[in-house]
């Protein structure tokens, strides 16, 4: 194969041991400069030149798009996708990850825990914001910051409202108000997660007197011995996300794992060093398994028949599929295929005949939107996802064309 990999720095821990990890199971990879691309845009004909000549004949892209660049990096990548290249993390995912409040609102969907955020733009709004948190303190943080710049703890209402006026002030920086996740006690967990899989997991500590854990932040790093509830929390919001490779970076709350951010470009130094594996070797092994089993995009093909969607069915106390099995349901009869069942945390992909469905069970469907119009309860019930199914049915059709089965 032959992989390239988007990076300003050839030099870096991260982009030499990628480089290293592909020459090593024999693939032939090329470390490129994300800005030296130029995009062209021409009808049928998706082109990409790099220092000026067109580029062609890659089998793979390993993005690692900084924050100061992820506009035009997306865009990069996005080129890619056009030329059908496979990239390890898609440019839609980069870009929803990249912006802490899209991550969240994206997340907040479905079972993950998530730190309770507060986005306003009229100064007038703060105050009650910040009630609706329960009060101070709060953590306040710039909507694209990194590296813990742009995070801070304000121990008091006043003081919160004076850091957030200055920084959406004349500056017009996006702002958003967090709720402060104490008993975390400045330390936060980074779950590597590979192709569905924490591969890796390290604890940073801050350093006394910080509550941000970064290491840029002085923030010391261990290995991590997650929980199943850590390592499923991890790869369900990267799945959410639509990210094959993320780093999930997750709180110890009281109530279990709160994830903060999803990085779609994680480093590997720290955690390689802490934990001492091969993720970079994960990563190539992912491309490896991918470039042989394309995914197919289910947004774009379940959709393009007229009068056919994909639709989530919440099955109540006393529908009438309530305690029968996939087989006996009369679904497929009505020729509407169930794809996966959603039971509380657990995803249950291309559910078999004799699966029973049970109350509380939301069916992720696809057949007549007719047909599944009447079979969604009336009022909020149902949720239509024509246009865009969850990451979910992606990775059924995945581990279809895999030939694996699941149920
Ligand atoms: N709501 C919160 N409660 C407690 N600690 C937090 C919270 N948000 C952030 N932190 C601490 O600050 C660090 C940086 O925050 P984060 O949102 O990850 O920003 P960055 O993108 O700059 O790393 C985290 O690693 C964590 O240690
Ligand atoms: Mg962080």
């Amino acid at each position: 194969m032959r992989v390239a990999i988007l990076s300003r720095g050839p030099r870096l821990y991260t982009t030499r041991r990628l480089k290293e990890a592909a020459e090593q199971r024999g693939h032939v990879a090329r470390v490129l400069n994300t800005l030296s691309f130029s995009i062209e845009v021409e009808q049928e004909q998706p082109r990409l030149y790099y220092r000026s000549r067109e580029l062609r004949g890659y089998d793979a892209v390993i993005p690692r798009i900084g924050a100061s660049i992820t506009f035009f990096g997306a865009a990069v990548v996005r080129q890619f996708e056009q030329t059908g290249v496979f990239c390890v993390n898609p440019s839609h995912a980069i870009s929803v990850s990249r912006d802490k409040l899209r991550a969240l609102q994206v997340l907040s969907r479905h079972r993950v825990g998530i730190p309770k955020t507060v986005f306003v733009r009229n100064p007038s709004e703060i105050l009650s914001g910040i009630e609706r948190l329960g009060g101070a303190p709060v953590v306040v943080k710039l909507l694209e910051g990194t590296q813990g710049v742009g995070v801070i703890l304000a121990e008091t209402t006043k003081v919160a409202e004076a850091v957030i006026e200055t920084l959406s002030g004349p500056a017009k920086m996006n702002v958003l108000l967090q709720q402060f996740v104490q008993e975390s006690r400045g330390r936060d967990v980074r779950a590597l997660v590979v192709g569905g899989r924490v591969v890796a997991a390290m604890r940073r500590v801050a350093e006394r007197g910080e509550f941000r854990s970064n290491v840029h932040r002085g923030g010391r790093v261990e290995v991590a011995h997650l929980d199943d509830v850590y390592r499923a929390t991890a790869v369900h919001a990267a799945q959410i996300l639509g990210l094959r490779v993320a780093g999930v970076d997750m709180l110890e709350g009281r109530d279990g794992p709160v994830v903060m951010e999803v990085n779609s470009s994680p480093g590997l130094e720290g955690i390689e060093r802490a934990t001492g594996v091969d993720v970079a070797g994960e990563i190539v092994r992912l491309i490896e398994d991918e470039v042989l089993f394309p995914e197919v995009d289910l947004r774009q093909r379940l959709t393009l028949h007229k009068g056919y969607g994909v639709m989530e069915i919440p099955i109540a106390e006393g529908s009438l599929l309530c305690g029968k099995t996939i087989g006996t349901s009369g679904l497929r009869d009505r020729d509407v295929i169930v794809l996966t069942i959603q039971r509380g945390s657990l995803t249950i992909p291309n559910p078999r005949r004799d699966r029973a469905i049970v109350a509380g069970d939301v069916l992720l469907c696809f057949g007549k939107n007719l047909t599944l119009k009447s079979l969604a309860p009336p009022g909020r019930g149902a949720r239509g996802v024509r246009r865009k199914p969850p990451r979910r049915a992606v990775a059924v059709a995945r581990s279809r064309a895999a030939g694996r089965s699941h149920g």
